[in-house]
């Protein structure tokens, strides 16, 4: 915790996991980009001379470029998403809030969350939000101001809009952690269309159920159907708004086992997604309004929370975001990365191919210039020999010759 109250990750902390794997396969592509950069500077080159490239397989690297730089583009934009789904005013902006230590989304009484809000981390001094559909950024002093904002604009219950929130206020978000908050489930038909449009590529879940009440129907409803549409999603469920269980500590005990085991038996039995011993680290009991008082007490100085118990369940709330960042950031690096570093494997191994098609074929070439070469010099010295024999052969015909005619001619001197 820093001066001015912040969480700051230590290298340990578990989003590092995440962190630290996004910053070196951004820096492995970075050296793919490089390579395969150096390898169509490199074919241009000997392009010229058409028997060691073709062609094709300028055009097959050339290609590997514009695609290694759309993959390193999808990466630098890679996080980790969190989206929280329940029955209107469980809490759900409420525990966003108290994760991210600040009254950052408006929540309560006439601020019902009425369309989709994603909050994540940039790198400005100031938050502004950005509506669906447009790129203007829309400067924001207030809770209070971006509550009203978002009434103003009459917004589809499924719309998204994006809050930026800056990096230097919230370790999570400078974590590369996202948060998506919705509408209650119980006030849209458009579930599928929820799910299709914000749920498909988020890492976790987080079922905010009633404490006080107990698993509804259409909070069930609406995991069934996340996870036909997505395999084993990880799914949290917090038991919220349990303070309101001081007021009853006759019935304490047995009201939290009736609801660790219904939500136990709708993640392992109803919704298979994960085996009892996963499934107690996925439950828990917590008040986000008492959470979310005590950080603002840290920051603000704001009245601490009073009613009894408040440091057991605020040590529980401890224990999920412990547990949220563990899954969240092992769960992001298989679904962001896994695909990435095959498709980066198989771009180096094609290259090393073609390179070494090209390494081959100018071996051959190499071998054949040689055998072109021994060949001629085999024709030449035949040739010079046979030159020898002839001139030889001249010489000694010639010199008979002479000798003949000389022989001739004195004979007929003497005659
Ligand atoms: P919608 O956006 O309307 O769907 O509601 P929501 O789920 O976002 O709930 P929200 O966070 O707005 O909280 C509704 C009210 O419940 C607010 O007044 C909160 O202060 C209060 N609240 C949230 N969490 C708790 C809790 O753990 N205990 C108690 N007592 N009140 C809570
Ligand atoms: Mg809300």
């Amino acid at each position: 915790i820093n001066e001015k109250g912040l969480k700051i990750p230590l290298d340990n902390s578990p989003l590092q996991i995440f962190v630290k794997a996004k910053k070196k396969i951004n820096d492995i592509f970075g050296e793919i980009e490089e390579y395969v950069k150096d390898t169509v500077e490199y074919m241009h080159e000997i392009e010229k001379d058409e028997n060691i490239v073709n062609g094709d397989q300028v055009k097959e690297t050339k290609e590997f470029v514009g695609k290694v730089h759309s993959i390193r583009d999808v990466l630098c934009r890679d996080h980790m998403k969190v989206a929280f789904f329940g029955r209107t005013s469980n809490g759900k902006s409420t525990v966003i809030n108290a994760m991210l230590r600040d009254k950052i989304l408006p929540s309560g009484i006439g601020h019902t969350t009425n369309c989709f809000l994603q909050v994540e981390g940039a790198n400005t001094e100031e938050p502004y939000v950005v509506l669906e559909g447009s790129d203007d950024r829309c400067a924001i002093e207030s809770v209070g101001q971006l509550a009203h904002a978002l009434c103003k604009e009459k917004l589809s219950e499924s719309s998204l809009v994006k809050i930026f929130w800056p990096k230097s206020r919230c370790g999570l978000l400078r974590d590369d952690v996202v948060f998506v908050d919705s509408p209650g489930v119980d006030v849209t038909p458009n579930l599928d269309e929820w799910i299709d449009k914000h749920c498909l590529d988020a890492d976790v879940f987080v079922l905010v159920a009633n404490a006080e009440s107990t698993l509804m129907v259409t909070e069930k409803n609406f995991f069934h159907k996340v996870s036909t549409k997505l395999s084993k999603p990880n799914i949290f469920i917090l038991n919220n708004r349990w303070d309101a269980s001081a007021s009853e500590p006759e019935f304490f005990d047995q009201v939290r086992k009736q609801h660790q085991e219904r939500a136990l038996d709708f993640l392992v039995k109803e919704l298979k997604v994960c085996t009892q011993k996963e499934a107690d680290e996925r439950i828990f009991f917590t008040s986000a309004k008492e959470v979310l008082q005590t950080r603002m007490h840290d920051t603000k100085n704001t009245p601490l929370p009073v009613t009894d118990g408040f440091q057991t369940r605020l040590f529980e709330f401890q224990d999920f975001e412990k547990k949220f960042e563990e899954c969240i950031s092992i769960s992001a690096v298989k679904t962001k990365f896994e695909q990435h570093s095959q498709r980066g494997k198989f771009i180096a191994n094609q290259l090393r191919d073609i390179l070494e098609g090209i390494y081959n074929d100018s071996l051959r070439l190499k071998e054949e210039k040689l055998k072109q070469r021994k060949e001629l010099t085999d024709k030449i010295n035949y040739t010079e020999q046979q030159l020898m024999i002839i001139t030889q052969e001249m010489k000694k015909k010639i010199h008979n010759m002479v000798e003949d005619v000389e022989h001739r001619v004195s004979k007929a001197l003497n005659e």
